[in-house]
């Protein structure tokens, strides 16, 4: 029996990814960018084991024991990472080394998230990333990390961002196989240690729709996520880029904002309807924007953006971060309908790579 334990960070999406040309593959219908947080703060830790003894793989999800047999994506990760591992045991072998048949034995996975599951805080970019990142190790591949970026992709689209620390974009890529759609490090998490985040919890509560399922109901029914795939995010993803390389806040806070607002508005335009903001949600909205109208030089001074759920993330610089927290406290001071920020506030100072 072969044990390894490995941690991976949560991304947060700047430019959302939000649609799939291949369901199977996990091709996306458009480039993303993301800020990869600290994982001291947030992250998925998995320990896998492999045993000859063992007769199937399974999943224990913070605690509990998952059914996977029709988990596609997960077995996808276990097939690409299982044929890189035999490829190494035959090399090998065939140089006369004895090596354990490690790609034969099945593998009992456990994994804990220290934040709150399908609650549209990207625990499947955090669990997906993790699961392959320490199979990897599991399996003493020495496969590059942008090859990786491929196969947790497979796992869950935003995982394959979350292998790589600081700002991250998913190239969408144009081959059918998916060969270059791939993770690719815009900066590394050095590059802008003024930059913050601060999480706001609103609710810890299971989303109603997953990210898979609504993001499917988008493409088969939003004409508005037509205009946004072929006319929004290409020019948009290019000023991000060129605002995270000039650590231009305003141009950066700007192109967030409208980001996450133009997904949730291709959300609306969704038949059924996805609504994954709630009214906590849309209050802190209207704070943000009255914080930077109130700004003495004019300048920008937060951020918001929401993924596929209520929860906010504030982007801001260092300077402004502690009168944000007093801001969010005084207006959103504690359990209010079910929903509550969590306590202590949740700062990322820095961003790192992944733990093994
Ligand atoms: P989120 O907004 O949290 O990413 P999603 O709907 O995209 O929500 O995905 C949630 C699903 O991701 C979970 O139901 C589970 O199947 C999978 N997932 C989350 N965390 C892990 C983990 N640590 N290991 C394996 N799978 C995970
Ligand atoms: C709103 O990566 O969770 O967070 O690929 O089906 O697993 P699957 O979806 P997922 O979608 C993330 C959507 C988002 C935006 C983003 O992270 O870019
Ligand atoms: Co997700």
């Amino acid at each position: 029996m072969k044990t390894v334990t490995c941690t991976a960070p949560v991304n947060i999406a700047v430019i959302k990814y939000w649609g799939k040309r291949d369901t199977s593959l996990i091709l996306p219908t458009n480039d993303s960018l993301s800020v990869t947080l600290s994982q001291d703060i947030l992250h998925s830790k998995t320990t896998i084991s492999a045993s000859e003894t063992f007769t199937s793989d399974r999943l224990w999800l913070n605690g509990k024991e998952e059914d996977i047999t029709k988990n596609k994506r997960m077995h996808n990760c276990f097939r690409e990472t299982r044929a890189l591992r035999a490829a190494f045991e035959e090399e090998e072998r065939r140089h006369g080394r004895e090596v354990a048949p490690l790609s034969t034995w099945k593998v009992h996975v456990c994994s804990e998230n220290n934040f709150p599951t399908a609650a549209g805080l990207a625990s499947s970019a955090s669990g997906l990333a993790a699961l392959v990142f320490t199979l990897a190790k599991l399996f003493d591949l020495s496969t590059n990390m942008s090859y990786l970026s491929r196969i947790a992709r497979q796992g869950s689209g935003s995982a394959c961002r979350s292998l790589f620390g600081g700002f991250v974009a998913w190239e969408m890529g144009s081959e059918a196989d998916g060969s270059d759609s791939l993770a690719v490090q815009v900066a590394p998490e050095s590059h802008w240690p003024d930059l913050q985040a601060l999480i706001c919890v609103v609710s810890d509560a299971k989303k109603g729709t997953s990210s898979t399922e609504g993001m499917q109901n988008t493409v088969k029914t939003s004409p508005l996520l037509q205009h946004r795939i072929k006319e929004v995010v290409p020019a948009r993803m290019k000023q991000m880029k060129q605002a995270i390389l000039d650590r231009d806040f305003e141009t950066f806070a700007n192109l967030t904002m409208q980001d996450s607002n133009q997904f949730h508005a291709v959300c609306l335009d969704t038949l059924p309807p996805i609504f994954y903001l709630n009214d906590t949600s849309r209050a802190i909205i209207k704070l943000v924007h009255e914080y930077n109208n109130a700004s003495p030089d004019g300048k920008l001074r937060a951020a918001y953006t929401f993924d596929a759920g209520p929860n906010a993330v504030i982007y801001a610089p260092k300077e402004h971060m502690k009168e944000i927290i007093q801001l969010v406290a005084h207006y959103f001071p504690g359990a209010a309908d079910g929903s509550y920020f969590a306590d202590p506030y949740r700062i990322l100072q820095s961003n790192e790579a992944l733990g093994a």
